[in-house]
């Protein structure tokens, strides 16, 4: 049966006369609402636990501006977590993880199938989520790629440019092959599970995919990706996989076919009608307007919107930004977004 839901139509391969449209980080700081549900639970790691706080701030903005998606809110992080690490945020800086660099660090973690102790409680805000979601509204799930989960667990941390995870992919191939198998082995039950509790598609965020190059890109973003897919459509053909290498550059072209993705979602780095000719020609994409406009909004927000519109015009397409949106956006560009996306 051919689907109903705008994204899952333009999934499916669909040009339809308006994009529809969501947003990375469209749960945030940026809403007081999301703000006032995160101080009830304490702190954000609690939210993610708290099945029905989570399911409340994954439907605000769905209240708030009636977008065609909600996506899951949980994070990247909790599924290093499930496997042994020790996660925890610093306010205002962001992710801390226990190390893994050493065989030692590496015999410490768990084995994939305990995962679902941990995440079980996601699985119910997916569950609350399928129930309550308005009847055009899509539910994504998602998970981390492996190298920027690898990326976290290896530097414990957030960094600017990868060095941790790069110097032990040089310097002790093994135990680095080793740790992205053992998460791309989790990152495949973690999606499963996720669909089994009613996520419609699917999205591997590979954050930090741009600083692989070259043959690295290939072995370390686009296999890890291929792997996941096919394992996911052995079981579930009919859900749609979103792939995000951001910032892949020119690897972005062919991405979709080597992988098995149905949608490859694009950073703003790329202008909208490179992408059109080179990355849509496969077929759905999504993005990719800079998030810098919710902060500035704006005729600029206005003429850029239009022209990504435009220029993906011609195939499918989801409208999204390029990455997340950050906590000094004002809620009212996001309004503006939408108005000039749907206005045509
Ligand atoms: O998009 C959504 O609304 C769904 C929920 C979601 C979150 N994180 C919630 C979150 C999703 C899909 C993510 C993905 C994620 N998490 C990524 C990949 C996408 C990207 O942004 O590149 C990464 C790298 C992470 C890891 C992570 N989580 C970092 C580095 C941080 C700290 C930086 C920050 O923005 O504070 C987080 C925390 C985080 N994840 C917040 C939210 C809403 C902020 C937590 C808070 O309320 O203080």
């Amino acid at each position: 049966m051919a689907p109903t839901k705008t994204i899952l139509r333009a999934l499916a391969g669909e040009t339809l006369p308006t994009p529809p449209i969501w947003m990375m980080r469209q749960a945030g700081r940026y809403l007081p609402e999301y703000k006032a549900t995160r101080a009830q639970a304490g702190d954000f790691l609690s939210l993610c636990y708290n099945p029905d706080l989570a399911a409340e701030v994954t439907l605000q903005p769905i209240r708030r501006y009636g977008f065609d998606a909600a996506i899951l809110f949980a994070d990247i992080l909790l599924l290093p977590q499930a496997l042994g690490a020790d996660l925890w945020f610093v306010t205002g800086e962001g992710p801390r993880l226990s190390t893994v660099q050493t065989q030692a660090d590496f015999d410490k973690l768990g084995p994939v199938e305990d995962i679902h102790e941990t995440l079980n409680p996601i699985y119910e805000t997916v569950r609350i989520l399928r129930r309550e979601l308005p009847a055009e509204t899509t539910l994504i799930g998602f998970a981390g790629a492996p190298w920027t989960v690898a990326t976290y667990m290896i530097a414990g941390q957030g960094t600017p440019d990868q060095a941790p995870a790069h110097a032990l992919r040089q310097e002790n191939n093994t135990l680095f092959e080793a740790l992205l198998a053992r998460i791309t082995a989790g990152t495949i039950d973690y999606l499963a599970a996720q669909i089994e509790a009613g996520a419609e598609v699917v999205k591997i965020f590979d954050s930090w995919a741009g600083s692989l190059k070259g043959e690295a890109f290939q072995k370390y973003a686009l296999e890890p990706a291929r792997e996941i897919t096919a394992a996911l459509k052995a079981h579930y053909p009919h859900i749609p996989v979103i792939g995000f290498p951001r910032e892949a550059g020119d690897n972005y072209i062919g991405f979709a076919k080597a992988t098995g993705v149905d949608c490859v979602a694009l950073d703003n780095s790329v202008s909208a009608a490179w992408a059109a000719q080179h990355v849509q020609v496969d077929g759905c994409v999504q993005g990719n307007l800079a998030s810098s406009h919710m902060v500035t909004g704006g005729q600029a927000l206005v003429d850029d919107a239009r022209a990504i519109v435009k220029a993906f015009s011609k195939g499918p397409h989801i409208f999204n930004l390029g990455h997340g949106i950050t906590p000094d956006a004002d809620p009212d560009n996001v309004q503006r977004m939408i108005d000039t996306v749907r206005a045509g």
